[in-house]
């Protein structure tokens, strides 16, 4: 059951409520087994982002895809949970060799891509080699190719990076999901002291902030669209992959949750920690009495919505990073870290429940890719990568043991 309504809100925000356990499944042999499988059943050229419906079969994309990032991401994130779980060193080396690997194939993507804002989540390998090897050249240059790309896409007059590429060159579209890809900026700056790079992220987000997120609860459009590079005026607001222009595509919701947590870690602004309290607050106040994660707030029951294990397995990832910044402040809010870090463990029993698929290639099902186009109740890259860094960060954490 979910924490659901106004009043049961203030309850969990009672800090004497015990943090439950987090599921077993995310500790699980198979677990290690099927990426471990994934990652040795190719050449590493074509990189897997969803499966098909009824096997659970991965399905390949060529390198400039905006998802190449997170199967070598992953392996990262094993290569972690390896150093965190005290695995042998051979068996850390091994991921490591094979999250480098698997890296390889983007690396030419760093002068030339297609896939517009989202080279910040391309460059998810490349921030990990760093944490591990911060003189990695090959992987500098990486983060800081994709982010001056990124920061190439700003319009000063917008206020914006520029998320979409569109025939119709004075169309400026600005979508909620670039909230994720301004991270490379920050790691960039840090890099380099280009203070540019940070003052950009800044500014994209303010305007966000500012046009994106709604009085009723703090539920989001996407994308939006700004109307030249000389006037900077919203001319539309439409959704791309919800259910309608007004509803609240949950995807979108977790992305901004997680977004605007991590520009305020950066900043310490506190419009930023305030927009994502919201933004969490409707996404934990609309969800089902089952607290599976519907692929969009406000789509028909009838028949029954197809659920997004991968929308809540960003909206875990986001709340803990929520509950890291109550704790950061000072004094701590222990209160709302605690309420926060109690919903995203609840988040992340209730969907692995439903979604966990021993059969499947994916370590998760029940993910939404596109469902205007049809593209519902398959595994994703991204669900099982959030998936697998929730479990690293309860272990860092110490609330869960391997
Ligand atoms: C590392 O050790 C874990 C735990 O024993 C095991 O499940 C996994 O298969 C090993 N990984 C590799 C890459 O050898
Ligand atoms: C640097 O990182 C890349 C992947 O980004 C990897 O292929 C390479 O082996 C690493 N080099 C060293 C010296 O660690
Ligand atoms: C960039 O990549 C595209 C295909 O991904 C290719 O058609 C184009 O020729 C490349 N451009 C350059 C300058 O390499
Ligand atoms: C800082 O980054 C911006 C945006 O990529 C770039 O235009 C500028 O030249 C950079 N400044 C320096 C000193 O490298
Ligand atoms: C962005 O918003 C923050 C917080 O509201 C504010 O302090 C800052 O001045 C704004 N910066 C810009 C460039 O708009
Ligand atoms: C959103 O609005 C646009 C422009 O009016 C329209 O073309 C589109 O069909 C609408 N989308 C949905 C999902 O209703
Ligand atoms: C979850 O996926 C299974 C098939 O893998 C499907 O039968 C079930 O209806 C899905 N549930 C939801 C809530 O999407
Ligand atoms: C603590 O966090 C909760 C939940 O975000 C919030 O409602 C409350 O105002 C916060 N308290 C303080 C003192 O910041
Ligand atoms: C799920 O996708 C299928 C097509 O693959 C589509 O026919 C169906 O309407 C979608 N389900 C819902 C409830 O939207």
């Amino acid at each position: 059951m979910f924490v659901l309504g106004p009043s049961l809100l203030s309850l969990a925000l009672d800090s004497s409520l015990s943090l439950c356990a987090p599921p077993r499944e995310l500790y699980s042999p198979l677990l290690t087994e099927k990426i471990l499988q994934t990652a040795l059943a190719s050449r590493a050229t074509q990189y897997p982002q969803y499966t098909d419906r009824v096997a659970g079969d991965w399905l390949y994309f060529a390198p400039d895809t905006w998802t190449s990032g997170f199967f070598p991401a992953t392996l990262y994130a094993m290569y972690t949970r390896a150093r965190l779980c005290n695995w042998d060193t051979e068996n850390a080396t091994q991921w490591l060799t094979l999250g480098r690997q698997w890296s390889t194939a983007e690396v030419p993507l760093e002068s030339n891509n297609s896939v517009g804002h989202d080279v910040g989540f391309l460059s998810y390998p490349f921030v990990e080699e760093l944490v591990i090897n911060p003189h990695n050249e090959t992987a500098i240059s990486a983060v800081n190719r994709f982010a001056s790309d990124l920061a190439a896409r700003f319009s000063s007059v917008v206020g914006c990076t520029r998320s979409w590429d569109t025939p119709n060159p004075i169309d400026f579209q600005v979508i909620i999901d670039n909230m994720m890809n301004l991270e490379v900026l920050f790691v960039s700056a840090g890099l380099t002291g280009n203070n540019t790079l940070r003052e950009i992220a800044i500014s994209h987000a303010n305007k966000t902030m500012r046009n994106h997120i709604r009085p009723d609860g703090a539920s989001v459009y996407r994308p939006f669209q700004q109307k030249t590079w000389i006037e900077s005026d919203v001319i539309a607001k439409f959704t791309a992959q919800g259910y309608a222009n007004w509803s609240t595509w949950s995807r979108g919701q977790a992305w901004g949750i997680y977004g605007f947590s991590n520009m305020y870690k950066h900043t310490g602004h506190l419009d930023y920690l305030t927009t994502a309290r919201r933004m969490a607050a409707y996404f934990l106040t609309h969800l089902p009495t089952d607290g599976i994660v519907p692929w969009d707030f406000n789509a028909p029951l009838d028949p029954p919505r197809p659920a997004d294990s991968s929308a809540a397995m960003i909206a875990v990832n986001g709340l803990m990073l929520l509950s890291q910044q109550e704790r950061s402040l000072s004094p701590a809010n222990d209160t709302g870290a605690s309420y926060y870090q109690n919903a995203a463990m609840q988040l992340l029993r209730d969907n692995t429940q439903l979604a966990w698929r021993p059969e499947w290639q994916s370590l998760l099902a029940n993910g939404t890719v596109d469902n205007p186009q049809g593209n519902n109740l398959t595994g994703i890259v991204y669900g099982d990568y959030f998936f697998v860094k929730a479990g690293n960060d309860l272990l860092s954490m110490g609330v869960a043991s391997c």
